[in-house]
């Protein structure tokens, strides 16, 4: 139960977000961590101007690595030190279990404003009952391919991880032999970090070998459709995507794909619009599709990605950088975002907005992607979801590399989950 001063705490610190949406008699600067991909800080420092010139209050970004897994344990480390110097963090959709103690229950500030979000994606950011971040923006992958390629040898969009190896293999080979000789296939995240933990899930759900962990606890990764899906990942390597796809994270296969150099890419919708941009070798040149399945009954799967903004609980400009917050996360400025950089809004009317259907129309089409996108496995495995993570990541990024085969790596994987979870999650 609270005591009295916290409540009184808070009901104060209410009121008094209120007045700051007028204009606050002390100007703070609230300081954000947060990673960034293409021009994600740019476009952050241009949108924030009205919330800085409304309140008085300015920001401060404050940039992190690009790997989500190097961001977590960094902000792992100021939490646990109590940093008062960070106000707000940019958090992945699954940090929320586990960062949660150290984030202001944003519930009492937010009651105008949660509804207008798929309840789906403010359940994800609410653990015990609190709502430890407000989502700005969600992310489900797409496969890029090129259309003037496919055209140009009369093949289709891929519909089965199959049928794409071997028209990657066909395309790079007749560009190569053309005046082409850096096209490669097929670019995607192969770098020991979270984003290959998100690949690999998605190949492997694809394949029909469940999702590591299951919603009821169970761990599943040891099986036979696991090791095909991560052998089929293998004969990629070298073939239809470079060695050097084992050390890419997102900016480093958009980069390839972006000069004009691979047939297909697996990415997060930031990149389109970026694509598309007037400095781009491919601008008006590609299309987006679902991700290939494993063929069969199977289904195509994305991973379920996201992003969110926390208050520090140990921040000293805690009433400034709720009200930052709430800004980055309203309507005006996840409609912004949408235009600018392609990110998918949390916030449900803006799938109906005319500006964004005739801008950014794949925007519509994703919605069903991202409603039906399988989460990594961060609720049934609760604080210990990192450790599952980057094990799986590293069985994984072991198996493409050739060190050790697909089945003896995720029977090690299996053993070492089951030492991880003891009696429970
Ligand atoms: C994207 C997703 C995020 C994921 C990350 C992996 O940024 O939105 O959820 O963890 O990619 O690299």
């Amino acid at each position: 139960m609270k005591k009295a001063w916290q409540l009184i705490n808070s009901s104060l610190l209410c009121l008094s977000i209120m007045a700051s949406t007028t204009g606050s008699a002390h100007a703070a600067k609230v300081v954000l961590a947060s990673g960034a991909v293409g021009k994600d800080i740019e476009v952050l420092k241009k949108l924030v101007k009205p919330w800085e010139q409304r309140t008085g209050n300015t920001l401060a970004v404050l940039p992190m690595p690009s790997s989500t897994t190097d961001q977590f344990s960094q902000y792992r480390l100021w939490l646990a030190a109590g940093n008062p110097d960070i106000d707000v963090y940019q958090t992945d959709v699954t940090w929320a279990p586990q960062l949660a103690d150290n984030f202001v229950d944003l519930t009492p500030y937010t009651k105008d404003i949660v509804a207008q979000n798929f309840p789906s994606i403010i359940a994800s950011q609410t653990t015990n009952g609190r709502l430890v971040a407000l989502p700005i923006f969600t992310d489900a992958p797409a496969l890029y391919y090129r259309k003037d390629l496919l055209e140009k040898y009369h093949k289709a969009v891929p519909k089965t991880w199959q049928e794409l190896t071997a028209t990657a293999k066909y395309i790079q080979t007749k560009e190569r032999e053309t005046g082409h000789p850096d096209m490669w296939g097929f670019v995607w995240q192969g770098s020991a970090y979270e984003g290959l933990t998100c690949n690999a899930l998605e190949w492997i759900k694809s394949y029909g070998g469940g999702q590591i962990v299951e919603a009821d606890g169970t761990i599943s990764i040891n099986n036979p459709k696991a090791v095909a899906a991560l052998n089929m990942a293998k004969s990629w390597i070298g073939n239809i995507s470079p060695e050097g796809v084992l050390a890419y994270k997102e900016e480093e296969s958009r980069g390839v794909w972006q000069t004009g150099n691979a047939v297909f890419m697996r990415n997060w919708p930031y990149a389109y619009a970026l694509g598309n941009g007037d400095d781009s070798a491919i601008k008006n040149k590609f299309g987006i599709a679902p991700l290939p399945s494993g063929g069969g009954n199977n289904k195509s799967a994305a991973t379920l990605g996201g992003w969110n903004l926390a208050v520090s609980k140990y921040s000293k400009h805690k009433e400034a950088a709720i009200s930052l917050v709430k800004f980055l996360a309203s309507k005006e400025v996840q409609k912004y975002r949408a235009l600018h950089s392609s990110n998918l809004p949390t916030i449900i009317s803006l799938y109906d907005d005319q500006d964004i259907n005739q801008q950014e129309p794949f925007i519509a089409q994703w919605k069903n992607v991202f409603l039906h996108a399988v989460p990594r496995p961060s609720a049934p495995t609760k604080i210990k979801y990192n450790e599952v993570s980057s094990k799986f990541f590293s069985a994984v990024h072991d198996t493409l590399a050739g060190s050790g085969s697909a089945k003896d790596n995720l029977e090690l994987l299996e053993y070492e989950l089951q030492t991880l979870k003891g009696n429970h999650w």
